[in-house]
């Protein structure tokens, strides 16, 4: 299907609403159900989730539009759709770089979180063997003590095999919806898991309301404590949000080229960034009743979802079931999000070399896995090997943490900044104009931001980022 995408033979979404759903799926995902509510725990609760509403709707949604303008302008990968703009602004086209480092980052992410995919399809194994041996009615993981639960994390983490072949199960998975093409396999999978994604979410949420701490988990997500908010805080959620958009790696530059010129680019930016904020809060409802009713603590990090969570299933009515439904969703949200971060370098690879979906789909896959099983094994095997540690922002870090903190703090950053400036300043507005979908004083103020707030903030984190000591914490 060709009808909306504007242009001649290029594959491209069938409907704005495919547009939006797999633009959602794109954002939702583990930055939303693991990174938002422990950032959250981390970061003193009420006063981080109010700033990071802030900085998703007058930093992240101003960026969103910038980035999927670029892109339905351009119809082409990233790279092409922002070199042809700034050629027709008078620009250098070496300003193509800015999507050539996306495409480089996308590729980056994808090696870890096709890692942490991983790990989720382990807890959904974990989960369907406990509900076939436990029966629906029953808590999870029965005549496991709270050590032997305790253990089933950090044991997966010391085990390099394993996680190397659940990275190639859902890079697999991955592969095989991104080999299929926009409109048949990307679009598809899309419509089927993301209202799935959503009834999941509502329901466990529901069922965590009634049988868990709902009330409790009010008061710690939306006190706000102004004293709180201090400099580390605030760019925390400044990079949350950035993370959770998908921004700054080309992402919407490249889901946006696939959409057709009869779409409202503002009004579906503001479908896409409230859906995601809407998830985030969800998630954080979803998990802190689980956890605080069965008092255990909501700090820790990704152990938040991979340690905590099954603790608080074995004493839940049904809790097996509940588990396995769970995971299942976090599943679903991470691979719509997979799938988005390796359609980048294959559209890139596919317009570069002129070449078929499939050997481009195939050769990133291959250089992902070799990187995911690296990063497999950074943390067990190999953690003694810091690729990067002569640098001190990577000191003592394996390829897992370099992935993670050179996409985070320097890349996503940077291509966001310049992202900005390019739409801000450099391209011609009347390009801009005819894309954006804006008027009048919305219009005044989306420009403002662009050009003013979002680079300040970007230039920020980076900053910060490069240099930790000059805030402390
Ligand atoms: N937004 C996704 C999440 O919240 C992750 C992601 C997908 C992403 N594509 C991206 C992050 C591009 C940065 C850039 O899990």
């Amino acid at each position: 299907m060709v009808a909306a995408s504007g242009s001649g033979s290029r594959d491209g979404w069938s409907s704005r609403t495919a547009f939006v759903l797999a633009a959602i799926g794109s954002a939702v995902g583990l930055g939303n159900l693991v990174r938002f509510p422990a950032e959250a725990a981390q970061n003193g609760g009420g006063a981080f989730v109010v700033f990071y509403i802030a900085c998703i709707v007058l930093i992240g949604l101003p960026v969103l539009l910038s980035e999927t303008l670029i892109g339905r302008h351009g119809q082409s990968s990233a790279t092409v759709s922002v070199r042809r703009m700034a050629e027709q602004s008078g620009a250098p086209k070496a300003w193509e770089g800015i999507a050539a480092l996306g495409v480089l980052g996308s590729t980056m992410i994808l090696a870890f979180y096709c890692v942490i995919g991983g790990w989720v399809v382990n807890y959904i194994w974990l989960f369907f063997n406990d509900l076939i041996q436990s029966g629906v009615m029953g808590g999870a993981l029965p005549g496991m003590s709270g050590e032997d639960i305790a253990a089933i994390f950090p044991s997966l983490l010391e085990d390099g095999m394993t996680m190397s072949v659940l990275d190639l199960i859902f890079l697999g998975l991955t592969f095989y919806f991104v080999a299929r093409g926009v409109s048949s396999g990307i679009e598809v999978m899309a419509t089927w898991l993301m209202p799935a994604f959503f009834i999941l979410l509502l329901g466990i949420t529901v069922y965590g309301a009634f049988g868990g701490a709902f009330s409790e988990t009010l008061t710690y997500l939306f006190t706000f404590d102004f004293s709180k908010l201090t400099g580390p805080v605030m760019l925390a959620a400044v990079g949350q949000a950035f993370f959770s958009l998908s921004l700054g790696m080309a992402g919407m530059i490249t889901y946006g080229s696939y959409v057709g010129r009869n779409v409202n680019l503002a009004g579906t930016s503001a479908i896409i960034a409230s859906a995601d904020t809407a998830v985030a809060l969800i998630a954080g409802l979803c998990i802190f009743p689980i956890v605080l009713a069965a008092g255990l603590s909501t700090d820790g990090g990704l152990g938040l979802m991979f340690d905590t969570l099954p603790h608080a299933f074995q004493s839940m009515p049904a809790g097996s079931l509940v588990g396995l439904a769970f995971f299942i969703m976090v599943g679903f949200a991470a691979l719509t999000s997979s799938v988005a971060l390796m359609e980048v370098p294959t559209a890139w690879a596919m317009e570069k070399f002129q070449a078929r979906r499939l050997p481009c789909a195939t050769i990133i896959g291959l250089i992902v896995l070799v990187l995911g099983t690296l990063s497999a094994y950074s943390l067990n095997t190999l953690s003694g090997f810091h690729p990067l540690g002569f640098i001190p922002l990577f000191e003592g870090q394996g390829i897992f943490d370099v992935l993670d903190g050179m996409t985070a703090k320097l890349l996503m950053p940077i291509g966001a900044l310049l992202i900005c400036i390019f739409v801000g300043w450099v391209a011609d507005p009347k390009l801009i104009d005819d894309e954006n979908g804006l008027t009048g004083a919305l219009h005044l103020f989306w420009r403002f931001l662009v050009r003013y707030l979002c680079p300040v903030a970007l230039a920020a984190i980076l900053v910060v980022g490069l240099f930790p000591d000059l805030v402390s914490a």
